[in-house]
């Protein structure tokens, strides 16, 4: 089998994350029969320099006609004063709405032997393992109104109520798979949309009796994501909700570095790590690779229905750090600290030594 994966490395760090992880998902696809036809092209700041405009027509239509697409990161201060259609985040905004990716899937799980790196203490991450699902086309960052002029500035916050069952059961899906636990967050105790998303998610909880679900204001959700992150399974939240939480749930792991995500709609999908195109690092081979090849697992998992691939990904990067190799955000003392390119070349080891040794899977914990 042969699958048509567009690549958009980016800006910043993104091409050098891309371009170290390409060889591991090459890698695994040869042990598992398929084979890959890149197509890299030109996306965010870098297609603007070239094109006058953050994403082509062209790209978009290539990214309609794959069977996936893996991003890098985008943006930078060289196009921070452009205006704002033309910004490299404007690219992004633009792909996911015209790619129709409602469903942006955010985990955040924490590795042993990382506790270590993350600013909270250690009992209080110790076992974390969640999942934010962030509505991704409407809410805030597409309602109309909007606009601004000299002495006034406004967004619109709406949802239809198919914008709300859709996400609503993509995050009950994901729940019933994992443990059964949902958490749909929200400002109902001051926003009309809120309360109408919160009747909304009560409405597809039916379908659902064996998930637990609860809900929860957006400021206590912040506040209880810093002080008891364990008591969260999957989150379910609107756009610009879930852009905040989802930092600050990046937090928990000790790295952005770490954390892939996944954008579904019903024909299409993209995959990118959760961090963004870091500037002051980019071209000096120090990024984390990591985020990047896990999104290729969930690439593998959610385009291509490869589970079994995607364990060994995920399996391949826990090696890989068990074994001490550490990027310079998760570098501590006693561990070997590696660059972007040869980190991922470690992950590519470990998954060719876990293959040999394992070929057959794992059973299932
Ligand atoms: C994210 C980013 C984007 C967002 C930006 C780059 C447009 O912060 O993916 O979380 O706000 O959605
Ligand atoms: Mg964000």
């Amino acid at each position: 089998m042969n699958y048509k994966i567009v690549v958009l490395p980016g800006d910043g760090i993104g091409p050098e994350v891309v371009e170290a992880s390409i060889p591991v998902m090459t890698e695994v696809g040869k042990k598992f029969g398929v084979s890959f036809d890149f197509d890299v092209r030109l996306f965010g700041g870098c297609s603007f320099d070239k094109f006058g405009e953050p994403v082509t027509v062209e790209t978009l239509s290539a990214c309609a006609n794959a069977d996936a697409v893996l991003l890098g990161a985008v943006g930078g201060p060289k196009w921070e004063s452009l205006p704002h259609d033309k910004k490299p985040e404007a690219g992004l905004l633009k792909l996911r709405k015209s790619l129709e990716l409602y469903a942006n899937i955010r985990p955040a799980r924490v590795y042993t032997g990382l506790a270590e790196g993350s600013t909270l203490k250690k009992e209080v991450i110790a076992g974390v393992d969640l999942v934010v699902v962030r509505e991704l086309t409407g809410g805030l960052y597409f309602g109309q109104p909007r606009g601004m002029t000299e002495d006034k500035g406004w967004n619109t916050m709406a949802y239809t109520k198919d914008e709300i069952i859709r996400i609503a059961k993509s995050a009950f899906e994901l729940a019933k798979k994992r443990r059964k636990t949902l958490c749909s967050v929200d400002k109902a105790n001051v926003l009309e949309v809120s309360q109408f998303w919160r009747n909304v998610v009560l409405e597809v909880a039916r379908d659902y009796p064996d998930v637990k679900l609860s809900h929860m204001y957006v400021d206590n959700a912040a506040m209880q994501l810093v002080r008891n992150p364990a008591q969260f399974d999957v989150i379910l939240t609107e756009n610009m909700f879930g852009d905040i939480l989802s930092d600050i749930a990046s937090m928990i792991p000790g790295s952005l570095g770490m954390l892939p995500s996944a954008s579904l709609g019903t024909k299409y999908a993209l995959y990118e790590p959760v961090h963004g195109s870091a500037p002051d690092i980019a071209g000096q081979n120090k990024a984390n690779p990591i985020a990047t090849i896990a999104s290729i697992g969930m690439l593998f998992d959610n385009s291509l229905g490869m589970h079994i691939a995607s364990d060994y990904i995920q399996k391949s990067i826990e090696k890989t750090l068990e074994q001490g190799y550490r990027t310079a955000d998760i570098y501590s003392e006693g561990t070997t600290l590696l660059g972007t390119k040869e980190m991922a070349e470690k992950v590519k080891e470990s998954f060719l030594q876990i293959f040999e040794e394992q070929p057959y899977g794992f059973a299932v914990a």
